[in-house]
């Protein structure tokens, strides 16, 4: 499953952002990719625990922990430090996988990657190429997001950036372990959460309508106490 969060964060904050992340030192992206990844990688990032990549990740991980779509699609255990990239001058990404474990940046918490998130901070017009492909059994999706919107999309498709051509694509990219392994059960309770919010809407007033949304209510509660794990 894929889902976009439309503006996760607001213009404001994408502004103060940038030019936090472009006064930052910036390196070779492949000083964090595994010995497969290396070789298709060529992109720039920050290092980690680089301030500005402290300061803009904090206020990701805010912007987040209040956005209720976000937290239905994901259901997030925890969520890695988040990272940033940019690729500029024919710079992209070949096809690759994200590795399955990631460990906190000094610290022994160790992830297993469920979600894969990519947040844009360059406007779409700005720049030229810089898609986001990611391919699952019903073909490859083509992501390019308005600055501030994030995409969600399983840690176990392959996927690849298109090489940028023009301007800058400047991005951040995290991962999560969700409470829920499983990409089809997760879908199947963001799509419940999602018809019960809705059904919450339409009912006002319809006493016997509006005990059948308790009644669906408790069939999430108790899918997500049967597949959760923590
Ligand atoms: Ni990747």
């Amino acid at each position: 499953m894929l889902v976009t969060i439309p503006d996760l964060l607001t213009k404001e904050q994408v502004s103060e952002a940038k030019t936090l992340l472009e006064a930052a030192e910036w390196i070779d992206g492949r000083a964090t990719a595994g010995y497969q990844a290396a070789k298709t990688k060529d992109n720039q990032q920050i290092p980690e625990g680089h301030p500005a990549t402290k300061q803009v990740g904090e206020t990701i991980l805010r912007a987040l922990g209040q956005n209720p779509l976000f937290m239905s699609a994901a259901l997030p255990l925890r969520i890695y430090p988040p990272m940033f990239n940019r690729y500029s001058g024919g710079q992209n990404f070949g096809t690759h996988v994200d590795g399955a474990i990631r460990q906190f940046p000094g610290s022994p918490v160790r992830i297993r990657t469920d979600l894969s998130a990519t947040l844009f901070f360059e406007e779409p017009e700005n720049y030229d190429g810089g898609e986001l492909c990611v391919e699952d059994t019903y073909g490859v999706h083509r992501v390019k997001l308005p600055a501030g919107s994030l995409v969600l999309y399983p840690s176990t498709s392959l996927h690849h950036v298109t090489p940028v051509t023009r301007g800058t694509r400047l991005c951040s990219f995290f991962w999560l372990q969700s409470m829920i392994r499983d990409d089809g059960q997760r879908s199947l309770l963001f799509d419940l959460d999602l018809g019960i919010q809705r059904l919450g809407g339409e009912l006002s007033g319809n006493e016997a309508a509006e005990k059948i949304a308790v009644q669906f209510t408790g069939v999430y509660h108790n899918l997500l106490r049967q597949w959760a794990e923590m």
